[in-house]
């Protein structure tokens, strides 16, 4: 099966770009579009947070007009930027079974692989949480995937990833979660955006994989000297292949001006 993962989008309110510069429902509505084109078909999108730019209802319902367009189903989590009892009110009836607006965790169980929504958020904070309630749900959530593959997506990574802007953020109850991931071996992935870049780190037996964002991309300084920045970039998303035979092989996709195809 095929996953695309997509992230960030940072959408403004219409007629807006976000931070006044970065053309995000634009972007999306381009990455929705080959989305939608991708051969083989893709079987479901996971949408990882940072939904709106400033958590205003207009920009939620601008972000569900551009997702309505995709023509698989799509599963969102919140992010820092968005406010999760309005994405619920918006995305409840498509894209975010979660039972409670203030509890936006969820399994979905219709594949080969069980995908659990994990809500990272706290109201205010830039950073993410995991508190005990959750990480006792997580663990009953993987106990009865009974062996099946699992991807968490959740918006938040729980590490470091040695860029300034989101490690200073933190991540509450790290620890938490990682006691119980470490658990279990089916864990494909744990999917996350936040940071605004194409990131992959290994972490308590399994593999926590960032996606871009809808080209607003995180300055990527690894001396973390100079001051956080963005830069405008082309928008880009993850495409992750799951086989029983191979598991989850992903690749970068960016919609880059591009030459060719030219024969090897
Ligand atoms: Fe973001
Ligand atoms: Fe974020």
């Amino acid at each position: 099966m095929l996953i695309a993962h997509i992230s960030d989008f940072h959408i403004a309110a219409p007629g807006e770009k976000a931070y006044g510069v970065v053309p995000t429902a634009e972007n999306l509505a381009r990455c929705v579009d080959h989305i939608n084109q991708v051969q083989p078909a893709v079987d479901l999108v996971l949408v990882t947070g940072d939904i709106t730019a400033n958590a205003l209802p207009e920009e939620a319902l601008r972000s569900a007009k551009l997702l309505a367009h995709l023509k698989m189903p799509f599963y969102i989590v919140p992010g820092n930027h968005d406010e999760s009892e309005q994405l619920w009110s918006v995305f409840a009836e498509k894209g975010c079974p979660a039972i409670k607006p203030d509890f936006v965790n969820y399994a979905v169980d219709d594949y080969p692989i069980r995908f659990i929504a994990l809500d990272s958020t706290v109201a205010g904070e830039p950073g993410g949480e995991i508190c005990a309630d959750q990480a006792v749900w997580l663990d009953e959530q993987l106990a009865a995937a009974e062996g099946k593959p699992v991807i968490i997506f959740m918006h938040h990574p729980p590490i470091k990833c040695g860029v300034l802007e989101t490690d200073e953020d933190g991540f509450v109850g790290a620890d938490l979660l990682g006691e119980v991931v470490e658990k279990y071996n089916n864990i494909e992935r744990i999917l996350c955006g936040h940071i605004h870049l194409n990131t992959h780190v290994r972490w308590c037996g399994t593999v926590v994989s960032i996606a871009p964002s809808m080209g607003l991309q995180l300055l990527l300084d690894l001396t973390m000297k100079l001051p956080s920045s963005f830069i405008k970039d082309a928008p880009a998303y993850l495409l992750h292949y799951w086989s029983p035979e191979q598991q989850l092989i992903s690749h970068a996709v960016s919609l880059h001006e591009t030459q060719g195809p030219y024969q090897f």
